[in-house]
């Protein structure tokens, strides 16, 4: 007996086919973010789920927002369960089946949109995806490892990156990813524009829309760069251009830096699309988790890395204060700052290490002399 799964209206035969329950707060964005992307363009003919499995993602779009779906595997079984999944919800007229290898269909098609969604990571499609997709790009990565610096040999293999795993490793995978989609594009002449980009769980996901212009893809290509971080007390610093001179020593204590990049330093978010994909997940009465997600994204500020207020505080010798109170006295201090759905307990703000250290010694009533708290 095959099991049969019910995604909101959308029923579907798992087979031996992967379905994953846990990311139908991802399919759930999806659905959202498609409909919101549709408002903001003329028209929205071709949808490709390059790597549908059981056809899930695909079959929402089509039945959730009447769009015209390409459903591909290579997997023949996967294929053949697909075409059983769009009889059984009646989509016959809105689906079609593909069964070949992505890299294959994506060089011999285009679409207005390309949804990857592989095992892994998506390095070895981005180019295939670059050249088909005419509007936009969704694409999941699940290879953290190689994107946060944890496994530094893979990072440099897949997407010619050196990323440092440190504090915000989670940022810098999703950054590390967009600078590969960016330069994928350029290539093209195109350009990435980014919609919305996130990392959770063990998996990183971006949706950008697709320009066609050589000039907006220059400027795009601009937004790539490094970070320099100091290892000894968390100064970081982007550093913007694919050759760029970098600190070799740290403003503040003068440590040795460590630069990670090529990654995209610009915006991860467009914050009127966030506003429609929030509306939108609202009104579909979509999964709680992924209504937060948004709601916390298009409230962060563009700053490239964020600050993990725990690990700031036992550096500076203070308990950790709620986290909304510490970013209350950033603001006050007239900086800017948010939280980020990077970590709950991490804040993201422009006010620099020592800045940081000073406010938070002050607010346990102390001073900070550089390097260590005092009555
Ligand atoms: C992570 S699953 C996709 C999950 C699906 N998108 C969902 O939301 O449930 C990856 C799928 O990609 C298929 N696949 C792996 N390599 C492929 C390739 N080179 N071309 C096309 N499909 C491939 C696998 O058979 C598998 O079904
Ligand atoms: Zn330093």
């Amino acid at each position: 007996m095959t099991p049969r799964i019910t995604e909101h209206d959308t029923t579907v035969e798992q087979g031996d086919a992967f379905y994953n329950p846990h990311t139908t707060f991802d399919r759930d964005l999806t659905i959202a973010s498609l409909a919101a992307f549709t408002g903001t363009v003329d028209t929205l003919e071709s949808y490709l789920d390059t790597f549908a499995a059981t056809g899930i993602r695909g079959l929402r779009a089509a039945s959730e927002l009447g769009l015209a779906v390409t459903i591909n595997d290579r997997s023949p079984d996967a294929a053949c369960l697909i075409r059983q999944n769009i009889v059984l919800n009646g989509m016959q007229s809105r689906c079609e089946v593909t069964n070949e290898d992505a890299n294959v269909l994506l060089h011999q098609r285009r679409f207005d949109v390309v949804d990857i969604d592989p095992f892994g990571s998506p390095a070895p499609f981005l180019a295939a995806a670059s050249r088909s997709a005419k509007k936009m790009l969704c694409i999941t990565a699940t290879d953290t490892a190689p994107l946060c610096g944890a496994h530094l040999n893979a990072g440099i293999r897949k997407y010619a990156c050196v990323p440092v795993n440190n504090e915000y490793h989670a940022e810098t995978g999703v950054r590390v990813l967009m600078g590969a989609i960016a330069r994928a594009l350029a290539v093209g002449d195109r350009a990435m524009v980014p919609l919305l980009a996130y990392a959770r769980r063990h998996y990183v996901r971006v949706y950008a829309r697709v320009l066609k212009s050589a000039t907006s893809a220059d400027k795009s290509m601009k937004q790539l760069g490094f970070i320099v971080h100091c290892n000894n007390c968390g100064f970081r610093e982007p550093v913007a251009g694919i050759v760029p001179r970098v600190l070799d020593r740290c403003r503040i204590c003068g440590h040795r830096m460590k630069a990670s990049g090529p990654m995209w330093l610009g915006r991860l978010y467009d914050l009127a699309f966030c506003e429609s994909v929030y509306s939108e997940l609202i009104d579909r009465e979509s999964d709680k988790q992924a209504i937060k997600l948004v709601g916390t994204c298009k409230n962060e500020i563009n700053i490239p890395t964020f600050y993990e207020h725990h690990l700031i505080c036992r550096a500076v010798g203070v308990s950790p204060m709620k986290i909304d109170g510490f970013i209350d006295l950033l603001r006050d201090a007239g900086f800017e700052a948010s939280r980020t759905h990077f970590s709950g307990t991490a804040f993201k703000t422009d006010a620099d290490i020592s800045s940081i250290a000073g406010i938070l010694a002050g607010s346990a009533g102390m001073t900070w002399a550089g390097n260590r708290a005092e009555k």
